[in-house]
């Protein structure tokens, strides 16, 4: 999709995950863990558009595999998706009080904190990404 493609678009995204990863730490111990959760809601859909917009970066490393010169970035990066993805998914049941939702307390918090320490590692790995898109320095090749 061309929209995905738009450089604007990308940098507000990034800006607005790494916004909402700091704000996640920032009310990670309530009192009102409303915000927190909700802050986690609108994640969601802003890490899939940031998935979509370096999907074809992200089936290239797949494909080539060890052949890939970016193919350690790209396991870091399924680990980090991977963590964060149960970070989300555990905070559910606690927040909705569903049964045995508590016992994920222990699992939620220690993949939470894992997720801000691999956001953080994540955007300095992909610092020359981030300078090419602000256009600090030139293009670079997706693939
Ligand atoms: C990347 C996203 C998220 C991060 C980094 C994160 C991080 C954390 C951390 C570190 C804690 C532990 C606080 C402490 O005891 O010091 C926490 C607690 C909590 N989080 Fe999240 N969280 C995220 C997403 C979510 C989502 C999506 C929900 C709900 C849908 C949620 C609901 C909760 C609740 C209810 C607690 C307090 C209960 C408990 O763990 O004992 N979180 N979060």
């Amino acid at each position: 999709m061309k929209i995905l493609r738009n450089k604007a678009v990308r940098v507000a995204v990034d800006v607005t995950l790494l916004v909402g990863f700091i704000a996640e730490f920032v009310t990670r111990e309530g009192p009102d863990y409303a915000l927190h959760s909700w802050i986690g809601v609108v994640l969601i859909p802003l890490v899939g558009v940031h998935l979509l917009s370096n999907w074809r970066w992200v089936t290239s490393t797949f494909k080539r595999r060890t052949a890939h010169p970016e193919w350690p970035l790209a396991r870091f990066n399924a680990a980090f998706s991977i963590v964060t993805s149960i970070c989300i998914l555990s905070g559910f049941p606690i927040w909705l009080e569903w049964p045995g939702g508590d016992s994920l307390s222990g699992l939620h918090t220690i993949t939470g904190f894992i997720s801000i320490v691999l956001a953080l590692s994540h955007l300095w790995r992909n610092r020359s990404r981030l300078n090419a898109l602000i256009g600090r320095t030139p293009r670079y090749s997706p693939t």
